[in-house]
């Protein structure tokens, strides 16, 4: 039943200026579900997110998150979306702690003139436990690793309780450890809280650990969807990529021998 999706989208297009970064994208995610998206560069998996996060205006079709449409209902959307956005476009000299910064994310229920009460730091308090950096609690921002950062960021939404959680490609620029603890907490964050999630990735080998279906884009369109083990061949690989099979399968191979 539609009533039933956290998000329907039906037919999404998106331009900028001079492109048609999504051409009529179609897509149903449930409740708890964990959904991996890959495609190439340019394919329209970013503008996807800023699409269910409103942060771009659909040319047609439509877009409801909670059975809400995103047009008239961006405020009541974020505040139960969180869109964690590749790592590099998170500036790192924002001049707070890691504690103040998580705490921040408590300010889109708050009110920016609120000060946090006991409930509001016990949230923060379980945020940076689950994220586990709590060590590092009074430590500037601006010098945290990769994978520190990302766990920040993490928390940081974390705290807003959100039915939805957007990464777009959050391991992106983070060393093989980081990455698979990255992947790993998110999967514990899907299935101890039952937190829907979709994550843009790279990742070919923990994306099939991780996620109940993988959608591939290209060119501004969905082109498959369905379960990793289905999705993931080298056969859809090959085409998804404009690569040649033989090549596929040897990066393949190579790829799983690391
Ligand atoms: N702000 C923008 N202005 C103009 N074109 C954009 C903008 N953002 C993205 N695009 C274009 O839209 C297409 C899809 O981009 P994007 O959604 O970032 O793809 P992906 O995340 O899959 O790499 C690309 O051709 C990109 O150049
Ligand atoms: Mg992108």
């Amino acid at each position: 039943m539609r009533d039933n999706y956290i998000l329907n989208i039906e037919d999404a297009v998106v331009r900028y200026k001079d492109t048609v970064a999504l051409k009529g994208v179609c897509l149903q995610v449930s409740q708890g579900e964990f959904v991996g998206i890959i495609g190439p560069n340019g394919s329209g998996k970013t503008t996807l997110f800023k699409a269910i996060t409103g942060l771009v205006g659909l040319k047609s079709g439509k877009i409801e998150v909670f059975s809400k449409s995103i047009d008239t209902n961006k405020h009541a959307v974020r505040k139960k979306v969180g869109f964690i956005p590749e790592i590099g476009k998170i500036d790192p000299r924002i001049p707070v702690s890691v504690g103040e910064m998580v705490t921040m994310g408590r300010y889109s229920d708050l009110g920016l003139l609120h000060w946090p009460k006991k409930k509001d730091l016990s949230m923060v308090d379980e945020a940076l436990d689950l994220v586990e950096i709590k060590s590092l609690m009074n430590r500037p921002v601006g010098h945290l690793s990769a994978g520190e950062l990302q766990r920040a960021v993490i928390a940081h939404y974390m705290v807003r309780k959100p039915s939805l959680f957007l990464l777009d490609e959050p391991t992106t620029s983070l060393d093989w450890k980081a990455r698979a603890d990255i992947v790993q907490l998110m999967h514990v964050i899907n299935k101890a809280q039952g937190l829907t999630i979709m994550m843009v990735s790279h990742d070919l080998a923990t994306l099939p650990v991780v996620c109940t279906r993988v959608v591939l884009m290209k060119n501004g369109l969905i082109v498959n969807n369905g379960i990793p083990e289905k999705m993931l061949n080298p056969e859809n690989l090959a085409e998804l990529y404009d690569l040649s099979l033989t090549d596929m399968r040897k990066r393949l191979s190579t790829f799983n021998a690391d």
